[in-house]
């Protein structure tokens, strides 16, 4: 396929970086899909434009304290606006499918009422632009953003909230589910539950335990039931779910740690994966939960149940579980992200290939998220020579190859992410993209980093 003059920005007057070597090594299967990722709130400003509700992040945001930078959603990339630019810059670098999530509140703006034509027809427009330019769409239906009139009737603790959710989806699915090639219910359950309802420091900023065990069980109904009713539509998309995955290694080889280690991985992994697929939460987990368990009602677990297509990893760093918490990332000597995350790329191997050994059902797995903050700044030539995040996806993007060596049935790779954005609770002082933004201008300069994915992609045999 031709590729189109690369947006202003990025012409490098020197070489550019030349691909990703190690990744370059590895074989790809002709169908897999390398993609870029992104989500609504992080990207696409315009708050209230076009009868768009307010979300729970657009309230979190005004709470003093709650972001790092003290900023907010709404102006972030403007992408509401610039949303072919965008395109344009995923098609240039070669991409064949952009990942992005859909605000529930733009579609329906207190979650319960009147749909929103504008929202609707925007996603539209999205889809069919990244149609038109030879991509696929991943879409995901919540990335985070509930619309804060629901929050303010329980939100995720509210089991109606479920309901909201499955008529949400089936709205989706009927307006754009015979475009896409896949929508994926919820992205990282695990982190609206604990960090937005047990330690707080996200979006509804609550602490509360027992609620966060039972936002994670309606979480999990929600997905379960949206599937069915998407299932129903007879769609040619793809359907599944999103989860935060890493393989917890115990940080020395007591007994103890041992125990911490299997512990953690029940709370990250098991509590998601064995109701999705095997029925049943995790017994060792609900005996630590105790009287936090959550309520289950008849039922609950077969709607959980649902056969799905493919399971989405999103994958940063390892976990390490000491039984008296003395792991430091700091000297374990591995290096850090600006996030201070340890780049350890053997564990996106090992995560992958655990994954498909303990849960086969979970017919195909996606990276729809990978990649890392590292306090990136525009050089006196204009350009961003992102030399540790060009490693580091090339050593993930390794990392991947070698699961599929190893049997593990892969369907695509997407960086996280497309560009630097509104990092939650970091606020704008963390930079993910490959494509750095320069917020004053909205000037989008792709990192080198952007240009050895794009060689790369290039380098790579013609796709099915
Ligand atoms: C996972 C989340 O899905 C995404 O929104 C976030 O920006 C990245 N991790 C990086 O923290």
């Amino acid at each position: 396929p031709a590729h189109p003059a690369a947006p202003q920005g990025s012409q490098s007057p020197t070489p550019t970086p030349g691909g990703l070597p190690t990744a370059a090594a590895r074989h790809f299967p002709a169908d897999f899909v390398f993609g870029v990722a992104t989500s609504a709130f992080q990207i696409e400003g315009a708050a209230d434009r076009d009868g768009k509700g307010p979300s729970i992040w657009d309230t979190f945001c005004r709470q003093p304290g709650a972001i790092a930078d003290h900023s907010n959603g709404d102006i972030a990339c403007e992408h509401y606006d610039r949303w072919e630019a965008d395109l344009d810059l995923i098609q240039s670098l070669g991409a064949r499918a952009y990942r992005f999530s859909i605000s529930w509140p733009r579609v329906r703006a207190t979650g319960d009422g009147p749909w929103n034509e504008a929202g609707l027809a925007f996603y539209e427009k999205l889809v069919d632009g990244i149609r038109a330019r030879g991509m696929k769409a991943y879409v995901t239906l919540n990335h985070w953003d509930l619309p804060q009139a629901l929050q303010d009737q329980g939100g995720w603790g509210a089991r109606a909230t479920v309901d909201r959710f499955v008529e949400y989806a089936e709205a989706i699915g009927r307006r754009i589910g015979h475009k896409v090639a896949s929508i994926a219910t919820h992205n990282e359950p695990w982190v609206v539950a604990q960090l937005g309802h047990e330690s707080g420091i996200f979006a509804p900023g609550l602490k509360d335990r027992r609620l966060a065990a039972q936002v994670s069980h309606h979480l999990l109904l929600s997905h379960g039931r949206a599937i069915r009713r998407l299932r129903a539509l007879n769609l040619p998309a793809t359907l599944g779910i999103v989860l935060n995955l890493s393989p917890i290694y115990p940080a020395t080889d007591t007994p103890q740690d041992h125990a911490k280690a299997r512990l953690e991985d029940g709370k990250l992994r098991r509590w998601y994966m064995d109701p999705l697929f095997k029925g049943h939460y995790p017994q060792d987990v609900l005996d630590d939960l105790g009287d936090d368990a959550p309520q289950i009602a008849d039922g609950d677990l077969a709607d959980i149940q649902q056969p799905i297509d493919f399971v989405g990893v999103n994958y940063y760093s390892r976990g390490m579980a000491s039984a008296d918490n003395s792991f430091d990332a700091k000297r374990s000597g591995l290096p850090l992200t600006d996030m201070g995350w340890e780049v350890y790329p053997q564990g996106l191997t090992d995560l992958l290939v655990g994954l498909h050994r303990d849960y086969p059902e979970a017919k195909r797995l996606y990276v729809t998220e990978n990649g890392g903050a590292f306090p990136d700044a525009l050089g006196p030539d204009g350009q961003v020579h992102d030399a540790d995040r060009t490693s580091y996806l090339d050593s993930h993007i390794a990392a991947v190859g070698d699961a599929i060596a190893q049997g593990v049935p892969m369907g695509g790779y997407m960086v996280w992410s497309l560009l630097d954005n509104f990092e939650w609770a970091s606020g704008y002082e963390k930079r993910f993209g490959i494509v750095h933004v320069d917020y004053a201008t909205q000037v989008r300069t792709p990192k080198d980093s952007a240009l050895a994915f794009r060689d790369f992609l290039r380098g790579l045999p013609p796709h099915g």
